[in-house]
């Protein structure tokens, strides 16, 4: 007997899940920290918030071993010069995670305590993310970047690990004539 899928369903038209089981967005006013002009963030929030990215999750049952998997939608804009990312976090255990770039063009950023990395993000892109790094996601293109992640239903989400380093250091704004990014460091 073949079963059906109990699982979800890909939409590889619209590069959804048609069945998540949780859909959560990150928001400026989450973030506020985090980017470089905090009078532009607060001159942005004075009169409306912006939803930077969602996400939608597949989550099975919880069990040992278990595998998330997540669809990522980062807008394009920019908070002032310095484009929209993720939040970026450690994972709370020592598990690595998998990136598959499904549309767009980005900059994957990876810290540890002493060192930070750039790469290239972009459609077709597969990044394996080593447990021990911090990881986020930049949008550098001008439409919604998305992409795929696949990490254990024990790896977690440690953003306070990030803060207490100072964040990330590598910052990607635009470059002076606007037409291309530059990468800046703190
Ligand atoms: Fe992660």
């Amino acid at each position: 007997m073949i079963l059906e899928n109990d699982f979800s369903f890909f939409d590889w038209e619209y590069l959804q899940l048609e069945k998540p089981t949780d859909i959560y967005v990150k928001k400026l006013s989450n973030m506020k920290e985090q980017f470089i002009d905090n009078s532009v963030v607060l001159k942005i929030l004075s009169s409306a918030d912006l939803v930077l990215y969602k996400v939608e999750k597949f989550e099975p049952e919880k069990g040992k071993g278990n595998l998330i998997f997540s669809v990522t939608s980062l807008y394009p804009g920019t908070v002032g010069r310095e484009y929209f990312f993720t939040q970026g976090h450690y994972h709370q255990n020592d598990f690595a995670e998998i990136y598959i770039c499904l549309k767009g063009k980005g900059l994957l950023l990876l810290k540890d305590k002493n060192n930070e990395q750039v790469y290239n993000f972009e459609k077709g892109s597969i990044s394996h993310i080593n447990s021990n790094f911090a990881h986020r996601v930049v949008n550098i293109g001008d439409e919604m970047l998305k992409f795929i992640s696949v990490y254990n239903v024990d790896a977690g989400f440690d953003y306070e690990k990030v803060i207490k380093e100072g964040g990330f250091s590598t910052k990607i704004v635009k470059s002076e004539n606007s037409k291309s990014y530059k990468i800046e460091t703190l």
